[in-house]
């Protein structure tokens, strides 16, 4: 499989972006730090050397960092998408041309192109997954010499867990979105901003005195609707949890239901990791006009086959915009066809969120390739010091120190004795 000119087994779109994309690696790393300081220390220590590593992750340039620091740790890796939508193609072509890292990705792919790229990267047999979105479920036959993988997202995890419980599934996999150094950051600064740069590169729309519906108050919507406040958008939270919703009525948003929210709202964003979170009911009921837009990992938070059945005819206006006429001539906007708009028209998260999480992945690996042996086939958090050293690690980069507890703090913090 290759549509590119060269002797490596790999799919990318066109080799001759490489030189953009290297350059917009590069951009990335320099507000990568965290990840900068493993990679030396790869570099001199080879703790991957001989392992094989597949990974199932958004092509991006971040990713691509990630790809080049797993590498000079020994590993041999190769990378496809996490989704059809979020390859850049000139990151994708640097890492071919540039680091000779096997990638098969193409931004568009229809749907067999995906799960074909899927599959050749596992058919390069590997020792350790990393998936965000568990994909490498998908191909259990070719699963036989994995030891362990990594997990990077709040979906994959869910999923993760679900087939541990059903005893189903095969190896070690550590949950890097557990990590408090990938989700208290990514997910919510990540995602708040990444998701508004995607919804207005698609649309140029004005945020600014609009209503804006959150569908989901986890991090990924809490950071969401921080920053649609932050914009000068009247942020409606809808939640099914009461505790999350009492939270977002408390930092101060209007909860109500969807079938409330649907009628007054002028743009929409699902971050629930759930289905048909818009749904018949509330294509009914949207206001002409009324953009509609996913975060979560799936496509399947806007029941876009619904939306299809109830509308007339549809156009593209944009990139990333169709146009949907329904019967009574109101006009709904689905933006990157309910695929994550943060992925889909913008870049995803910035490098600066990324370096967290992908130092998180980089140790996690480095953490399976060593302990594997020792692990059951159930899901595993990040080791707490490894997490903590992480957030250290971030913190040095910023030149921000902090205080540290005085041995007569921690005496204090262990007994239980002083004090009336
Ligand atoms: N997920 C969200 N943003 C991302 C990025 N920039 N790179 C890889 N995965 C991401």
């Amino acid at each position: 499989m290759s549509t590119t000119t060269t002797q490596m087994n790999c799919d990318v779109k066109n080799l001759d972006l490489a030189d953009q994309g290297k350059k917009r690696i590069d951009w990335a790393n320099q507000s990568m730090k965290v990840l900068q300081i493993i990679r030396k220390e790869f570099i001199k220590n080879h703790p991957l050397r001989g392992i094989r590593v597949s990974a199932c992750l958004h092509v991006t340039a971040e990713t691509a960092n990630l790809a080049v620091c797993l590498r000079d740790g020994g590993a041999d890796v190769v990378l496809c998408a996490s989704n059809p939508l979020s390859t850049q193609d000139d990151v994708a072509a640097s890492l071919v041309r540039d680091q000779g890292i096997p990638v098969f990705a193409i931004k568009g792919e229809d749907n067999d192109t995906y799960y074909n790229h899927i599959i050749a990267a596992t058919e390069h047999r590997p020792h350790i997954t990393m998936d965000d979105g568990a994909d490498h479920t998908k191909r259990q036959d070719l699963l036989d010499g994995v030891i362990g993988g990594t997990e990077e997202t709040t979906t994959g995890v869910i999923r993760l867990r679900a087939m541990a419980k059903e005893g189903v599934l095969r190896y070690p996999i550590v949950a890097v979105n557990d990590a408090d150094t990938k989700h208290f950051f990514d997910n919510r600064y990540g995602t708040g901003q990444s998701t508004i740069d995607g919804i207005i590169r698609a649309t140029n729309f004005l945020l600014a005195g609009s209503k804006f519906v959150i569908a989901g108050y986890g991090w990924c919507g809490r950071g969401l609707a921080s920053r649609g406040r932050g914009a000068g958008a009247e942020v409606i939270v809808t939640e099914i949890d009461p505790t999350k919703a009492l939270e977002a009525v408390m930092d101060g948003f209007r909860v109500m239901s969807m079938t409330e929210a649907a009628k007054i709202g002028d743009v929409f964003c699902t971050v629930t990791g759930n289905k048909n979170v818009l749904a018949r009911e509330h294509f009914e009921v949207l206001k002409d006009g009324a953009i509609i837009s996913n975060s979560g990992h799936f496509n399947v938070e806007i029941d876009i086959p619904a939306l299809e059945k109830m509308s007339s005819s549809k156009r593209t206006t944009r990139n990333f915009v169709e146009e949907y006429v329904m019967r009574d001539g109101r006009k709904i906007n689905l933006l990157g066809e309910g695929r994550l708009i943060n992925l889909a028209s913008a870049e995803g998260h910035p490098a600066s969120v990324m370096d967290m999480s992908f130092a998180d992945q980089a140790l996690s690996v480095e953490y399976m390739g060593s302990n594997a042996k020792t692990l059951k086939p159930q899901v595993y958090v990040v080791p707490e010091h490894l997490d903590k050293e992480i957030a250290r690690l971030k913190l040095e980069s910023m030149g921000i120190k902090i205080d540290r507890l005085t041995p007569e703090q921690e005496e204090y913090l262990a007994g239980w004795s002083e004090g009336t």
